[in-house]
């Protein structure tokens, strides 16, 4: 069943039930060492799934649950290798969206929940864009119209001293760093796996240019440029809409204005860097 929230649309399943999470990996398409957000109504739920609950982890799920923030933590004995991995650590978050906290309420446990695309390819941010992707695959799709943030959570891993943003999203890493006073340097390639640079990609190529930087004319194809620099907030919405919708409509090339690194601005430029290195 596909579920929304207030990041992006998740394909989610019975965090207990490995059959139900084999059936994710499959639908996706995704490696079985990737593993999954579980997904809860409120704290209480997401702290029983942790083996170790910090004070970080507290202050933290205290200032941005329900919301697009994403804790790693040391997991519970109980919890399914499939959901993690196989890792000692669990991905846990409470999200901000009317009828999937009402179903969370209902379930009384952790729903085990990716992006609901296929592997690789960019995020759904409504219930046609899942239907679009997954078709069939998907037996029901919980319709919550538009995802008010439009691109995924900031994770946070808090089972190391200090903790490292994994992902930037749609917490605001000076956000986190007020709450947390130190956060280690995120270099390089991101850790959390499945991170790979060929995710969140479309078919078409993508440009991208530095704030204030006069785009250059393409030379050969369909182009289409776009502002992400005018208003972060509202680009991060539509973002995934617009690059499904160039490849709808057959352009060859996006040509997109960068935000500055700061705010959603840093998710943002994280996700498009992505997409652009796909070609
Ligand atoms: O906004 C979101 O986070 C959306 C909605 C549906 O909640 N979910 C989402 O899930 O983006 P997914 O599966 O597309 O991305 C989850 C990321 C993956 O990169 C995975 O590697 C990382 O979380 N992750 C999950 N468990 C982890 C763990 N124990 N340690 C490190 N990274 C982990
Ligand atoms: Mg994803």
């Amino acid at each position: 069943m596909a579920i929304p929230t207030e990041t992006v649309y998740g394909l989610s399943a019975l965090a207990r039930d490995e059959m139900a999470i084999r059936r994710v990996y499959e639908v996706k398409g995704r490696p079985p060492s990737h593993p999954l957000i579980v997904h809860f109504a409120d704290a209480d739920g997401a702290r029983e799934w942790a083996g170790r609950w910090s004070q970080r982890a507290e202050v933290l799920a205290e200032r941005f649950w329900p919301g697009p923030l994403t804790l790693i933590v040391e997991r519970a004995d109980f919890v399914p290798d499939a959901v993690t991995g196989g890792r000692s650590t669990v991905a846990l978050r409470v999200p901000d969206h009317p009828l999937t906290s009402q179903l969370l309420r209902i379930v009384g446990d952790g729903l085990a929940a990716p992006s609901a695309n296929r592997f690789g390819r960019v995020s759904p941010t409504t219930a046609a864009h899942v239907r679009d992707d997954l078709g069939d695959d998907v037996d029901y799709i919980l319709d919550g119209g538009s995802c008010d943030i439009g691109l995924e959570s900031t994770i946070v891993d808090c089972s190391v001293d200090p903790p490292q943003i994994l992902r930037p999203g749609g917490i605001a890493t000076e956000d986190v760093a007020a709450v947390v006073q130190k956060l280690a340097a995120t270099s390089g390639p991101s850790r959390a796996p499945g991170m790979l640079s060929s995710h969140y990609a479309p078919r078409c190529r993508v440009i991208l240019v530095e704030p204030g930087t006069p785009p250059g004319e393409p030379s050969t194809g369909r182009t289409r440029t776009l502002d992400a620099n005018a208003d972060p907030i509202i680009f991060a919405r539509e973002m995934y809409t617009e690059l499904r919708r160039a490849d709808q409509d057959g352009i060859d090339t996006v040509v997109i204005e960068l935000p500055p690194a700061r705010g959603i601005g840093t998710a943002i430029r994280d996700r498009l860097s992505k997409a652009a290195a796909n070609r």
